[in-house]
């Protein structure tokens, strides 16, 4: 193994661990029943309730932390992360708005789905998601996103269980091909997690992160 790898894997959950304090600052409260009233458009894709997107690529909203939610808005909002289906949902919105948004969208309870794949699958996805792949420098999901899949919601890591298996595949492909370049301000760690994983691998911990709990 090289020397570099290895100082990725241990050193990737102590250098998120020590952007903890900085990330919280950026939190702050937004008001949940003044984002409901702006979300009746967003329903018409991500789902009355949060968490039923009228397609299995379009992501949970509901329970997913404020932090993170306030974060992808304002990237999504200035195309730095780029949805093209949401290109024209967010213009004219001020910061209070997205505040507002990403405060309803937290407050709402999370959904739960199930992992329909074989034994082997899962025990793949499992062994990854609880010890990375040293081999590959592929740090553990659980050291950011926990044990649980719930994330880190002072440092803005986001809840992961209950994403319908296509989004997150189309997510960590995305960091793995450097398309998505949202985790910037996080160094890139997404994208150098991704980086090692092979399509089987992402398919399995995809399928596992729905029913994680
Ligand atoms: C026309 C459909 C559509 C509408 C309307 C829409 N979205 Fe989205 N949204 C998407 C899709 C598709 C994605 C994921 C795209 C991707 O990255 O693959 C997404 C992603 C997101 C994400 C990122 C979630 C994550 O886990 O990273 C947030 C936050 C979000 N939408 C909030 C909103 C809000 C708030 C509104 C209303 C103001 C809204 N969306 C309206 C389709 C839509
Ligand atoms: C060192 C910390 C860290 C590790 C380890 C890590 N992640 Fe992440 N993950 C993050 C951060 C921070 C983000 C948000 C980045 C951004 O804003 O794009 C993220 C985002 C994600 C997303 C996108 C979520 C969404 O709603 O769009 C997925 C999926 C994901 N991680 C899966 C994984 C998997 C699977 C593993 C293990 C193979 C893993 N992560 C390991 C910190 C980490």
């Amino acid at each position: 193994m090289q020397i570099r790898t290895a100082l990725n894997f241990f050193l990737a959950p102590l250098l998120a661990a020590g952007l903890l304090t900085g990330a919280s600052a950026a939190t702050a409260a937004g008001d949940p029943e003044a984002g409901k009233a702006q979300a009746l458009v967003c329903a018409a894709c991500h789902g009355q309730d949060g968490a039923s997107g009228i397609d299995p690529t379009y992501p949970n909203l509901a329970g997913q932390n404020e932090a993170y939610l306030l974060k992808q808005l304002r990237m999504i909002q200035t195309g730095e992360r780029q949805i093209l289906l949401m290109a024209g949902q967010l213009i004219g919105k001020t910061e209070q708005n997205l505040r507002d948004l990403a405060a309803y969208y937290a407050s709402l309870p999370g959904k739960l789905g199930e992992a329909a794949g074989d034994d082997d699958s899962i025990r793949l996805a499992q062994g990854i998601y609880r010890g990375g792949i040293y081999e590959k420098g592929v740090a553990a999901c659980s050291a950011c996103h926990a044990p649980n899949g719930q994330g880190n919601a002072p440092a803005g890591f986001p809840v992961l269980s209950g994403q319908p298996k296509e989004y997150t595949i189309a997510q960590l492909t995305a960091y793995r091909e450097g398309e998505r370049k949202s985790d910037e301000s996080f160094g890139g760690m997404m994208r150098g997690v991704a980086g090692g994983l092979t399509d089987k691998e992402i398919a399995a911990l995809a399928d596992y992160l729905q029913g994680l709990h």
